[in-house]
């Protein structure tokens, strides 16, 4: 053989292994029937890589055996998602469910809806893009809108594909496969790796995570994909978010297709012919769920018609044609060793109840929040008590039984302190709330507390609870607004700190000094004013400067502006009129823009598309509910109407239609048929 034959040959063997290994790959993530045991995909997989190695020409960056670390990286990019990544609406119980059911049904004209369940999985929600079948971005979820780049992590996921295979209904693309894919799922760990991890993690004095959630999400968040890599993780899809060249018409055709692409599917999933059938699955997995290889805190269930899905539509961040029902809390049994009260962000004291370490819901805890005092009323609860605890899901574990039947007598009563734990400070009760507060701005709590969720609204990962700790007490900060004047020189001579750490704390802080406006809003902590309300806030507004003007208008009138907004309601317009009146408040605004912080401008949202148009809806139609017609109008910024004058703009006339078709034929008012009007939404 001369040396072109030779290599020929290389070539040849190069990609047999390579569609084997593909194979086997695929038989093991996707299918979940390993054909062959992990020795053998190994030995395949080590005789692939050394003739890589010596014949680097055959090479192909795409192929999947090629998941070689990255270099690490020195901070994470932001991307946008094309598409907004959703939330899903709890349900809890089965009444919650049928009740979601029945107001889906009052919407649609159809009473013939089949239901997908899906198990709900307990991890990191992403995105994967492919480009002409090639993995090309992989993004955390973020706050819907915008996410982090983590392609580097994702691709030390072995059950993330890095090429797709070809479905059987073929893409335009080349060889089949559609040239633009977008697929959503979740980033998980097993229990069983959590648990090896966290062994191994104790004996070296590291991290241990509460449970695979925290696990997979701290460790595709790593700058070093090498670290991703050691972690074992997995992926689960669950949706296809787009593709070009298909049509798809359910979810469930959605899962089908995600298998023959090659991703991991769970193969717990049903089409369902009623929500008694649902309940029923919903039972059947609660029974395989201890013993189930991931973590998982519900069932998701969907309208299974994609075009069912998009007459409901979305409302605020979840879809209404989807719901998870989520299993009940898992509960356990403890001793109360002391009552402790927490100062929170706001000054809110919390009475917590602390006791030997407690194994609830796959996690460890030794906390329980028990509210404020008026429910350490209503428990009865003393210090020493048998009590129930309760954990689900993320939800901070509560205490919400006490075993008096298990007293000796020597428990004792808990009172609230009269001041604060960690001030002094007289403590105060606010009108018409039960809890109690620290009115001290500087209590040192409060602060701490304040500039946790202060780092983390901004998204400075870099600075967790215990470095901020240790900046206040050397002095380099005194409240969030030092944070951005900090210099890499302040920080590399402290012990265990060092240049390279110093210089990633700098440079991530540098980063984030862009704000959105409404992320500002939120990171500044102001009573009633959580993450949607802030977007709300910023949407109207526009820009900072505005919402204070307003704001800082007496009370009456500042508040009747406010109020006006949709979604916005007395409480939020009051406690803004405060915040924004508060001196201090306002200095803290001036010190974090004189310090770098600068707030990107809203654009305000187009104009909807029927703004200033009034409808008239009459007759029956037969794709929606003449509700559910209204508010798609109203949401596009028109108005509905229940008479026809010459003032109406469109009459769109359903089956049978009376009186108001006749009068618009009169008046010479537009009328639009059912079609039309889909088109014109
Ligand atoms: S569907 C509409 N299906 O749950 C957006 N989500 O609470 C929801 N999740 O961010 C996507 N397993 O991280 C869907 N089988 C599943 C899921 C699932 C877990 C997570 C996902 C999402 C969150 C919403």
């Amino acid at each position: 053989m001369n040396k072109i034959e030779v290599k020929k040959e290389i070539q040849q063997r190069i990609e047999k292994l390579r569609s084997e290994i593909s194979r086997l790959r695929n038989a093991y993530h996707v299918e979940n029937a390993p054909s062959v045991t992990d020795d053998v995909y190994d030995s395949l997989s080590r005789e692939l890589k050394s003739l890589l190695k010596e014949y680097p020409e055959f090479n192909n960056e795409s192929s999947n055996e090629n998941r070689v670390a990255g270099k690490a990286l020195d901070k994470f990019v932001k991307v946008n998602h094309k598409s907004r990544m959703l939330s899903l609406n709890d349900v809890f119980s089965f009444e919650e469910l049928e009740d979601w059911g029945n107001r889906m049904k009052k919407l649609l004209v159809t009473d013939k809806v089949n239901y997908f369940c899906e198990v709900k999985f307990d991890g990191l929600a992403v995105s994967l893009i492919y480009e002409d079948g090639k993995f090309f971005r992989g993004a955390t979820r973020g706050d819907g809108f915008i996410g982090e780049d983590i392609t580097e992590n994702l691709k030390m996921i072995e059950s993330i594909p890095l090429k797709l295979l070809p479905p059987i209904r073929q893409g335009e693309g080349r060889g089949g496969v559609p040239s633009y894919v977008e697929v959503r799922g979740e980033v998980l760990m097993s229990k069983k790796t959590l648990i090896s991890l966290n062994k191994k993690n104790e004996k070296e004095g590291e991290t241990i995570f509460a449970n695979t959630r925290n696990a997979a999400a701290g460790s595709v968040r790593q700058l070093d994909p090498q670290l991703a890599k050691e972690r074992h993780l997995d992926f689960s899809a669950y949706d296809v978010a787009e593709i070009s060249g298909i049509n798809i018409e359910t979810h469930s055709d959605k899962h089908e297709l995600l298998k023959q692409l090659g991703f991991p599917v769970d193969e717990h999933d049903a089409i369902c012919k009623n929500l008694s059938e649902v309940e029923d699955f919903i039972k059947k997995f609660e029974k395989i769920r201890p013993d189930f290889k991931f973590g998982t805190d519900g069932i998701v269930i969907s309208v299974d018609d994609l075009k069912l899905q998009e007459t409901l539509g979305v409302v605020g961040k979840a879809p209404r044609y989807m719901a998870a029902f989520k299993y009940p809390a898992e509960r356990a049994t403890t001793t109360v060793k002391d009552v402790r009260v927490n100062v929170g962000r706001t000054g809110v004291l919390t009475p917590l109840a602390v006791f030997e370490p407690t194994l609830v819901a796959g996690s460890t805890v030794s906390k329980a929040t028990l509210h404020n005092i008026e429910q350490i009323e209503r428990l009865d609860l003393r210090i020493g008590d048998t009590v129930v605890i309760q954990k689900a899901g993320d939800v901070i574990p509560e205490v919400v039984e006490v075993l008096v039947k298990m007293r000796t007598g020597k428990e004792k009563k808990f009172n609230m302190p009269k001041v604060c734990p960690a001030c002094d400070t007289k403590i105060e009760k606010k009108e018409g709330l039960v809890a109690s507060f620290c009115p001290n701005p500087k209590c040192s709590a409060k602060n701490e507390r304040y500039l946790d969720f202060f780092v983390s609204v901004f998204g400075i990962y870099e600075l967790g609870p215990k470095i901020l700790r240790r900046f206040k007490d050397e002095g380099l900060i005194t409240d969030a607004g030092d944070i951005f004047t900090l210099q890499k020189e302040d920080i590399a001579p402290l012990e265990r700190f060092g240049e390279k750490s110093a210089e990633n704390i700098i440079n991530e802080i540098n980063l984030k000094k862009k704000i959105s406006l409404s992320k500002f809003l939120w990171a500044l902590g102001i009573l009633h004013v959580g993450e949607e309300t802030a977007r709300d806030l910023a949407q109207e507004f526009g820009t900072l400067e505005k919402l204070i003007s307003v704001a800082r208008q007496d009370l009456a009138s500042s508040e009747d502006k406010i109020s006006e907004i949709e979604n916005i309601g007395p409480a939020v317009s009051k406690s803004l009129h405060n915040y924004f009146s508060d001196t201090h408040n306002i200095s803290f605004i001036e010190k974090l823009k004189k310090n770098g912080v600068s707030i990107e401008k809203v654009e305000k949202k187009k104009a909807g598309k029927f703004n200033g148009m009034t409808f008239v809806l009459t007759g029956a139609l037969a794709t929606m509910s003449r509700e559910l017609a209204k508010e798609k109008i109203l949401a596009h910024g028109g108005k509905v109407s229940g008479s026809v004058s010459k003032n109406t703009s469109y009459v769109v006339a359903g089956e049978e239609a009376g009186s108001k078709l006749t009068n618009a034929q009169k008046l010479g008012v537009k009328v639009l048929t059912e079609e039309e009007f889909l088109k014109m939404l």
